[in-house]
């Protein structure tokens, strides 16, 4: 019963999508289990640029069932906005399913999304997408969500909307919108989404009980999930890949490999949280990389702060994530530039190689750094491991083996044919 799970094992912006597009060539379905469109996949196939926010990045494959799972949770408005985007390009849909147990981003969640955030001083800032993901999973808990099966039943969704909106009215206040107004969007709505809805679990047993690969394709990084991630300066989901299980109700044993995509330097968006490998923002190389790397949120825009690679926290990803494979992606970014690894933390003056759970000391600790020679050349032309030059080889394979965990491919640049697969001799 193979499920394999592709992570982000850093902040996100990894480049998971386009991992989970080279797994996807021996797989039946790919499946999302959590997150909603806060997520932003770019895919370079043959020259054309695909954005997904929503749909999973198999959509391009021709026959390839593309499934969201109950624990995503979905704007119709986004939802509507991607479907006619693919079918502008000539995409077809026809295996593409949602979950009935998935939950609505409804207009009042990004009203509120919006209002949370504007209400934080800029320290308590979590700098979210805004796109309403946190209140529709605090919706969700405080069973006052409204989940795609509820627009079977128009009335029933009605009475739902009216209970929510008097929970959130002294919120909203003015700007509360009528029970009428929601329903007559969300009647539209309810006819662009019917085709595609079911109960994606048997869907997924039955895929994999005849042993057909099924990819479960994250969405944020390890660091941003709920529990184990720097709270409060997190997703509203967990998104470890423990969570596939219940994100798409598949037995937690049909999980078989975990695929970390790590990015050779990693990237926070915003200037909120803790950071403790952060170069100093907008200076020398930090601004090379956000330049060359293109480092603005596919969601949002925003500029991203760069870091050194933080093996510290790499290992903590393999510890929590269960990684059993590594990807590091856009190593070609880093030609010319000095090359750093974060080795240990120093907290208090005390050296340290475990990642702190304790938000107060992530934020004093302080990085402790080995360098590695830097090197050069266009690696974005490299095909195999033998092209690329030895000290990149080295850097990776220094990264590989500080988180303990095999490296099997290396990317290289954006379209398919960039993702360098790596062979078993180092493991
Ligand atoms: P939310 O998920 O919109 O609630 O945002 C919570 C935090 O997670 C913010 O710091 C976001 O910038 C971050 N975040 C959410 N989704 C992504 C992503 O796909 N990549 C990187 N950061 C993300």
């Amino acid at each position: 019963m193979p499920l394999d799970i592709v992570v982000g094992a850093q902040y996100g912006d990894e480049g998971k999508g386009k991992i989970t597009d080279t797994l996807a060539e021996d797989a039946s379905a790919i499946v999302r289990f959590q997150g909603g469109n806060n997520a932003g996949h770019t895919l370079v196939v043959e020259g054309v640029t695909y954005k997904l926010h929503l749909i999973p990045s198999g959509i391009i494959r021709k026959g390839m069932w593309c499934l969201l799972g109950n624990g995503v949770v979905l704007d119709p408005r986004v939802f509507r906005k991607e479907l006619e985007g693919l079918h502008a390009q000539n995409i077809s849909t026809d295996y593409l399913r949602i979950s009935w147990n998935a939950h609505l981003i409804m207009p009042y969640h990004v009203q509120l999304d919006h209002i949370e955030e504007e209400g934080r001083s800029s320290k308590d800032s979590i700098g979210t997408t805004r796109r309403g993901i946190g209140p529709c999973y605090s919706d969700k808990t405080a069973r006052t969500g409204i989940r795609i099966q509820d627009l079977f039943d128009l009335d029933r969704f009605a009475k739902r909307v009216g209970t929510a909106l008097d929970h959130h009215r002294p919120r909203l206040k003015e700007a509360t919108p009528s029970v009428e107004e929601v329903v007559e969007e969300y009647r539209d709505h309810r006819e662009m989404l019917l085709p595609y809805v079911e109960d994606i679990s048997p869907r997924i047993w039955k895929l994999l009980s005849e042993d057909k690969l099924v990819i479960g394709e994250g969405a944020q990084g390890a660091l941003l999930d709920l529990d184990h991630g720097m709270y409060p300066f997190v997703t509203s989901s967990n998104c470890l890949p423990a969570t596939a299980a219940l994100g798409c109700g598949v037995p937690p044993q049909a999980i078989r490999k975990i695929w970390a995509v790590c990015k050779a330097y990693p990237t926070r968006i915003d200037t909120v949280g803790p950071f403790p490998s952060a170069m100093p923002m907008g200076e020398g190389i930090e601004q090379v990389l956000i330049d060359r790397g293109g480092e603005f949120g596919t969601t949002t825009g925003r500029r991203r702060r760069a870091g050194w690679m933080d093996a510290v926290a790499l290992r903590y990803a393999v510890q929590v994530a269960g990684i059993t494979d590594l990807v590091i992606t856009k190593i070609d970014v880093m030609g010319d530039l000095p090359l750093e690894i974060t080795t240990q933390y120093s907290i208090d003056g005390e050296v340290t190689d475990q990642y702190p759970t304790r938000l107060d000391h992530l934020y004093k600790a302080l990085p402790i750094n080995e360098e590695h020679p830097s090197f050069s050349g266009d690696l974005t032309k490299a095909r195999s491991w033998e092209e690329l030059p030895k000290n990149a080889r080295g850097y990776l394979e220094r990264i590989s083996s500080l988180a303990g965990v095999p490296l099997r491919m290396v990317g290289v640049g954006q379209s398919r044919d960039q993702i360098i697969p790596v062979g078993r001799n180092n493991d």
